[in-house]
């Protein structure tokens, strides 16, 4: 058995299933490029993840706040919705997404960074959508938007908080410390020091904090356990400080970041010790939450879709052997042209095992070198025409697709 096969991908008669779909008969029915999502998926993934928090004592609620960022699809978004999950949104035009999906205003955050005045007008003609604070000047800019729109009562607002530690997959995915793995200033949240003083200030103004909320970083693995407890440890302590400064918290936001398996020799960040880990600090810390939050975006996405492309003719040049597709990187799979450790795992669809295997570049349309879904893959050797599956396409990837080229964005379908 291929590592990848689970429920959603399998293999029968040497060929790609998605969800008992054979890939070859969807990219012929579709056309291709395609992205397919699996629903089932995804309700699986949810699963998982609720599991792993289902120790949490009666009183205090698990709050799902979907990461849309992932994957904005509304079709997604309404299954997500049926599910009871809340929503993360980081720009005006998601929290619209959002409401015409169906959820309500009190069900979404908004977590922006460089905000305009106008941002928060566009946010706040859904008033009851709760603002996350990522810098104290944004607290001007929301006064200046609230006072435009006469909203008069209050809003409620959480403060996302830098707790100086930070972990992602690649320098661009981490989103807390002072500075990434690269040396990147890193421009989220507030830093330590000002944290008291800006609930002060937004209790103050009449505004309702409700919330701290935190994101690390994204694609977490299960080196990145330590650090991140490290991090669960400093989240719990600062909500007892603005306890005992008078505020109660409703919820703490841990954020997303959670990563689910890319490839085969990773180590999978152990979800269920982390949900315990949590669960436990919450509680000895005495707290009086009446929630804590999640926002997962590629733990639910990421292994729920594929991109379909076809191979329109193997090219030999200087020794190198490259299987040249219908589709190009960037406005497909943008992820391993943009961040050079990112991995999509490929397989060949049309004949997944078997035969002699080659060392094959999987090349797109576009005219850019990078513009490759992978490197030297083993490959049972693919021919004209046949049906290249790329996993784990379902978060980041058609989210994050340009026109670069003027090539179309795929066509996308909801298993
Ligand atoms: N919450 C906030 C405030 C976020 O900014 C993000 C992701 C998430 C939650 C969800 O993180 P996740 O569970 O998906 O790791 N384009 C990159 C990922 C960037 C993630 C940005 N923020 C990639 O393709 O790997």
């Amino acid at each position: 058995m291929n590592w990848w096969e689970g429920e959603f991908l399998r293999v029968k008669n040497n060929k790609l299933y998605l969800e008992s779909r054979s890939a070859e008969q969807l990219a012929e029915k579709y056309g291709t490029p395609l992205y397919v999502y699996s629903r089932q998926q995804i309700l699986r993934n949810l699963r998982s993840l609720r599991e792993a928090f289902s120790p949490a004592p009666a009183g205090l609620e698990v709050r799902m706040a979907y990461a849309m960022k992932a994957n904005p699809h509304p079709g997604l978004l309404k299954t997500l919705l049926k599910e009871d999950c809340w929503i993360d949104a980081v720009s005006p035009a998601e929290v619209e997404m959002a409401i015409r999906a169906g959820f309500t205003e009190e069900r979404i955050m908004f977590t922006g960074t460089s905000i305009s005045q106008e941002d928060f007008e566009q946010v706040l003609k859904h008033p009851g959508v709760i603002v996350n604070i990522d810098a104290y000047e944004q607290i001007a800019l929301l006064e200046a938007a609230r006072k435009r729109l006469r909203i008069k009562g209050p809003v409620r607002v959480s403060v996302r908080w830098n707790p100086g530690l930070g972990r992602g997959f690649c320098s661009k995915t981490v989103t807390a410390g002072d500075r990434s793995s690269d040396g990147t200033p890193i421009k989220f949240g507030l830093e330590d020091s000002l944290v008291l003083g800006t609930f002060k200030r937004l209790k103050n103004l009449g505004l309702k904090p409700a919330g701290l909320h935190q994101h690390l970083g994204s694609g977490w693995t299960e080196e990145d356990f330590p650090v991140i407890i490290k991090a669960v440890d400093r989240m719990v302590k600062k909500a007892g400080e603005l306890k005992k400064a008078g505020f109660q918290l409703e919820f703490l936001d841990f954020g997303g970041g959670f990563g689910p398996k890319y490839r085969e020799e990773q180590r999978l960040f152990p979800l269920p010790e982390y949900a315990a880990y949590i669960l436990d600090r919450v509680e000895s810390a005495k707290l009086g939450l009446k929630a804590i939050v999640v926002e997962p975006g590629k733990h639910l996405l990421a292994g729920a879709g594929v991109l379909l492309v076809r191979v329109e003719y193997i090219k030999k040049s200087y020794g190198n052997l490259f299987a040249c597709v219908n589709a190009g990187t960037y406005n497909t799979v943008p992820r391993p042209a943009i961040y050079e450790e990112a991995y999509h795992e490929i397989v060949n669809a049309s004949r997944v095992n078997g035969g002699k295997k080659v060392k094959i570049t999987i090349a797109g349309h576009l005219c850019e070198t990078g513009d490759v879904f992978g490197v030297e893959r083993m490959l049972p050797l693919p021919q004209r025409g046949y049906i290249l599956a790329v996993l784990m396409a379902g978060a980041y990837c058609r989210s994050m697709a340009s026109h670069f080229n003027l090539r179309d964005i795929p066509r996308e379908i909801l298993l």
